[in-house]
């Protein structure tokens, strides 16, 4: 028995997510933390919403509202949408909570202290036309890394690579679209991160079977061009963290905030608190602080790949930097993007499937299989409507689906709803156990290894295997000649279906909990395959379940194909 702090990325607040960003952290990272509890670990599953700075400006100004109302409301649209894909997060919380504002300004007070912030009188881009200065994504311009054109001030979405306003080449004020900008004076705190650069490289380099995505990235930005820079950690913004030593105020910084990426993954931590002060549990330290128990804990951080920079070198900067015991993350499970249909999914330009759509259309198994078994893994991945329609009618509905239907409800026709009696396991099950034995085997190293595809072409194979053995032993046929032989067959594919109950939560735990249920069963973890299938004794009741996965017509594919072509508002 272990205990797994597992954290996904917390998506911003400004809208509702597309499949592209759950399959990037949130999704991934639940199917882990379903796994790691079904395997009986203690698993501590964190998210929250991203509601500092830039990003959640802009959309309650688009929205025509307070920040502070529109993040409340965007909150409780994003918990829904999460509880609708079935996300088992222990607690989704809210980085603008007052734990998360208490902690962000400690560890400023922290760092200061330990000589990590310096006080850099610096220029940042000031519009005339909007009065104002245009810190990350009010303004826009052309890479210089890489010459994307729709460079943030933050960041390049094309190429990660971190950047400050002042590097855009032809910049523009998003909000007013005014080139009239003038660089200005103004003071603001830089992190020292260049001071740690060989610390970080060294834990980086310590790290073992990291993900080759996640350390190239994290290479990449320690090494790029004089090494790791200092960055600024506050803005010229209305809202966010305000700018304190602690409790103390901060001479020079008053009406600023910490920038959103200095108190985003502290949020990772202030949740666990706001998950005690909801009452849900007692002790967040023993999750977090390695002096009250967290050295046993090991910590699992999901994130898309633009994501890698700030949780390799900032926040570990932040948390080394403090001198305090924080639990520093151990594994960081990365992904590259999904595509869709030709081209990117993109928020600003409603492209793709959002969340609610997806769930307006079909029940979220059918999207968490698809999602999960094409995850963006080693290289980007697409999301076509053919290929989705594929995957789910034969995987879901043929294999597993069908396979489900034919046992219970010959068993049903020819024996009753219970597990028959009579007849022994041959050859046939010799041969079916072999198989599953090893594939079994080879799907818990995968899960374990966080190999989504893998894990997810394993369990299919033994699926697969389960069919091919009912069409193969042929009960139907046996009853006629040998009715104890048929009884065994059928005993063992219920034994089956129990099985693929249990191994199958984690990727569909909705038609997990409906198989259950049909099934009267349990769902412990098997700990080998010959027991698993006797689990079920001869005289055990089940019930025929409802059609567990429906097929995706033709026109159906073509009608969501033509509807979401388009953009959406
Ligand atoms: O990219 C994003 O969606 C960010 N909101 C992720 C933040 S993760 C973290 F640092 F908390
Ligand atoms: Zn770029």
């Amino acid at each position: 028995m272990a205990r797994v702090l597992i954290t996904s990325a917390i998506p911003y607040i400004n809208g509702i997510k597309h499949l592209g960003n759950l399959v990037g952290s949130q999704l991934p990272a639940d199917l882990y933390a379903r796994y790691m509890r079904a395997r009986g670990h203690e698993v501590m599953f964190l998210c929250a919403t991203d509601e500092h700075g830039t990003p959640a400006e802009l959309a309650a100004a688009k929205a025509g509202k307070p920040v502070a109302e529109y993040c409340a409301e965007m909150w409780q649209v994003q918990k829904d949408l999460s509880d609708g894909f079935r996300l088992s997060f222990d607690h989704f919380g809210r980085s603008s909570s007052a734990q998360n504002r208490k902690l962000t300004q400690h560890f400023a007070r922290v760092l200061d202290e330990a000589g990590l912030i310096a006080e850099v009188s610096e220029t940042q881009m000031y519009s005339h036309a909007d009065g104002r200065f245009l810190p990350d994504r009010y303004i826009e311009g052309t890479c210089p890394n890489c010459g994307f054109e729709s460079a943030r001030g933050d960041q390049c979405d094309n190429c990660t690579k971190q950047l400050n306003p002042v590097e855009l080449i032809n910049p523009r004020s998003t909000i007013s679209g005014s080139t009239d900008l003038e660089m200005r004076e103004t003071k603001h705190l830089h992190l020292r991160q260049s001071t740690m650069k060989d610390r970080l490289e060294e834990w980086i380099d310590s790290r073992e079977g990291w993900p080759i995505l996640t350390t190239s990235i994290a290479k990449k930005w320690l090494n790029d061009g004089d090494g790791l820079q200092d960055r600024g950690i506050t803005r010229d913004l209305d809202w966010g963290v305000p700018v304190q030593k602690g409790d103390a105020p901060w001479p020079g910084m008053e009406g600023k905030v910490f920038y959103v990426w200095f108190d985003a993954p502290i949020e990772y931590i202030a949740c666990a608190q706001e998950w005690v002060d909801a009452g849900k549990g007692e002790d967040w330290a023993r999750w977090w602080r390695t002096d009250k128990g967290a050295e046993d804990v090991r910590y699992v951080q999901f994130m898309g790949k633009d994501n890698v920079p700030f949780h390799t070198l900032s926040f570990p900067v932040t948390i080394l930097g403090s001198g305090e015991p924080w639990k520093l993350v151990d594994y960081i499970k990365s992904f590259n993007y999904l595509n869709y249909d030709g081209g990117q999914f993109s928020t600003s330009r409603g492209r793709g499937v959002f969340m609610d759509q997806a769930l307006e259309i079909l029940p979220s198994d059918y999207w968490r299989w698809w999602l999960l078994s094409h995850a963006p893994e080693n290289s980007d991945s697409e999301f076509t409507w053919e290929n989705f329609q594929a995957s789910v009618n034969k995987d879901l509905a043929d294999v597993l689906g069908n396979f489900v239907s034919r046992v219970t409800k010959f068993c049903r026709s020819k024996f009753g709803e219970a597990v028959p009696e009579g007849g022994a396991y041959g050859p046939q099950e010799d041969a079916l156990m072999a198989e599953l034995t090893r594939r079994l085997g080879a799907y818990q190293g995968h899960m374990e290894a966080i190999e989504i595809r893998k894990a997810a072409t394993e369990l299919r194979a033994m699926w697969a295997a389960g069919n091919e053995y009912l069409q193969d032993a042929a009960p139907w046929a046996a009853f006629k000649e040998d009715p104890a032989r048929a009884a065994a067959i059928v005993r063992l594919s219920l034994n089956l279906i129990r099985l693929y109950t249990v191994l199958s939560a984690p990727f569909v735990p909705d038609a997990a909990a409906a198989l259950r249920t049909a099934m009267a069963c349990d769902d412990a973890w098997p700990t080998d395959v010959e027991s698993a299938l006797n689990a079920l004794p001869a005289g055990h009741g089940f019930s025929v379940p409802e059609n567990l996965f429906r097929k995706i017509t033709d026109e159906e594919r073509e009608g969501w194909q033509a509807q979401f072509a388009g953009v959406r508002d």
